[in-house]
Order: structure tokens, then C-alpha cells, then sequence
């Protein structure tokens, strides 16, 4: 719970061609009670977008907006605050969302944005790795291990400090398929975990480091 002892407010923002299978384990962990809180709305770019069919047949909140609705990127910004704000959004996570968010919003829930990249951040991010890439190059690089990284977001690709991240083995015999469905499910669990932190006041921001409180029921 956070302080007003009301279940946090999160609000999930999808991409344009998402699957949706991130914005799915969250819905699922706030369902089971695994997070202390409730996705209050599902912000996406395109009505058409996986994601967004997935969210409407979970029967929850879903709001379109679109950058090109706006004269500027910040009008946009604005437009997602007013949205957050009406929905008492503690927490935005991404799922799939491919854009660097305006700085408006940044500001606003700075320490309060998170997002899941599919490998091991610091490496294999910025503008262009996503999907596909990232495994590609995870590939190609030789490397022995992959994994998944739960961040939070700032104004750039994936530089945001890191929150959680576990590993998968890369096999000798990995296609970007093979290795993509090895990473997902580290995800959909890291990014649960993440939330779960957040929602009980258990992560700090200290410069690159995320500091996580323990308890006595940790893992
Ligand atoms: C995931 O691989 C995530 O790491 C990346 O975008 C993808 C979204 O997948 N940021 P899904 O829509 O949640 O299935």
C-alpha cells in the first residue's frame, strides 16, 4: 500500500505493435494481490495495437494518445499528465512503449517511471535496440549470458538506473527466437517483482543506485 493506504495507481503505456504479454503479468499480479496496487489505465498510441485489445478484453481502463494529436511533443506530455493526474497514477510502467517520454512527464514522476528492456543494460540498449535487435546482438556479441533489466526511466534509451535484473544462459545452438523466448519470461517475473517493490516503498534512488529495503519476507 502507499501512504494513503489506497492501492497504487499504475498506469501501464504500450507501444504501437506491442504484444501486450508485460502489460498481462502485471494486470495478472495486481488481480493476485503479488502487487499492492491497480492498473488504473492502459495509455496507447494506436487502438489497433495488441496490446490494447488485450487490455479492453481485461476489461481495463484504456486511453489513446497519440503524439500526432498534438502541436508539440510537450502538448502531448501535457495531455499524458492530466490523464495521470485524473487517475491518481503513482507508477507508470512501460511495456512495450518505444518513445522517449516529454520531458513534462519525466519531471513530474521522476523515480516513478519504470520500464523493462529485454537484456542486460548497460548493454545492448538505446534508440534502435528493441525486440529482435537486441537478441541479435546479444548473439553476436559471444556472450555466454542474457537476461532481462527492469530500470527506471529518464530522459534517454535505457540509461535509467537499475532496479532488477536476471540472467538466462545463451546456448550455442540460440536463434534471436529461442533466446527472446528464454528472456521473456524473466521479464514478465522481474518486472512483477519491481512493481511489487514500488508498491511497498521499498526502492530508493541514489544516483546510478537503486537501494532495495529488505524484510523479513524478502526473496
Ligand atoms: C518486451 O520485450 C520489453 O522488454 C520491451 O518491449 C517488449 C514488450 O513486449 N521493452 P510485450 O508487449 O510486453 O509482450
Amino acid at each position: 500500500m502507499n501512504s494513503q493506504d489506497k492501492p497504487l495507481q499504475i498506469a501501464v503505456m504500450v507501444g504501437g505493435h506491442g504484444r501486450g504479454s508485460n502489460l498481462q503479468a502485471i494486470l495478472d499480479a495486481c488481480a493476485s494481490g503479488e502487487i499492492a496496487g491497480q492498473v488504473s489505465v492502459v495509455v496507447g498510441t494506436r487502438s489497433d495495437a495488441p496490446a490494447i485489445e488485450r487490455a479492453r478484453a481485461a476489461g481495463t481502463n484504456v486511453q489513446i494518445v497519440s503524439p500526432k494529436q498534438f502541436d508539440s511533443y510537450e502538448g502531448y506530455g501535457q495531455a499524458l499528465l492530466t490523464l495521470f493526474t485524473s487517475h491518481e497514477v503513482g507508477l507508470i510502467c512501460l511495456a512495450g512503449y518505444m518513445r522517449i517520454l516529454p520531458q513534462c512527464v519525466v519531471d513530474t514522476y521522476r523515480h516513478r517511471i519504470l520500464n523493462v528492456h529485454p537484456a542486460l543494460l548497460p548493454l545492448f540498449g538505446g534508440k534502435g535496440m528493441y525486440g529482435e535487435h537486441v537478441h541479435r546482438a546479444v548473439l553476436a556479441s559471444g556472450m555466454k549470458v542474457s537476461g532481462c533489466t527492469v530500470h527506471v526511466v529518464d530522459e534517454e534509451y535505457d540509461t535509467g538506473p537499475i532496479v532488477v535484473q536476471t540472467c538466462v544462459p545463451v546456448l550455442e545452438d540460440d536463434t534471436w527466437e529461442t533466446l527472446a523466448a528464454r528472456v521473456l519470461p524473466e521479464e514478465h517475473r522481474g518486472y512483477v517483482r519491481a512493481i511489487r517493490l514500488f508498491a511497498q516503498s521499498r526502492i530508493t534512488v541514489d544516483g546510478r543506485h537503486v537501494r532495495i529495503r529488505e524484510t523479513s519476507e524478502s526473496r
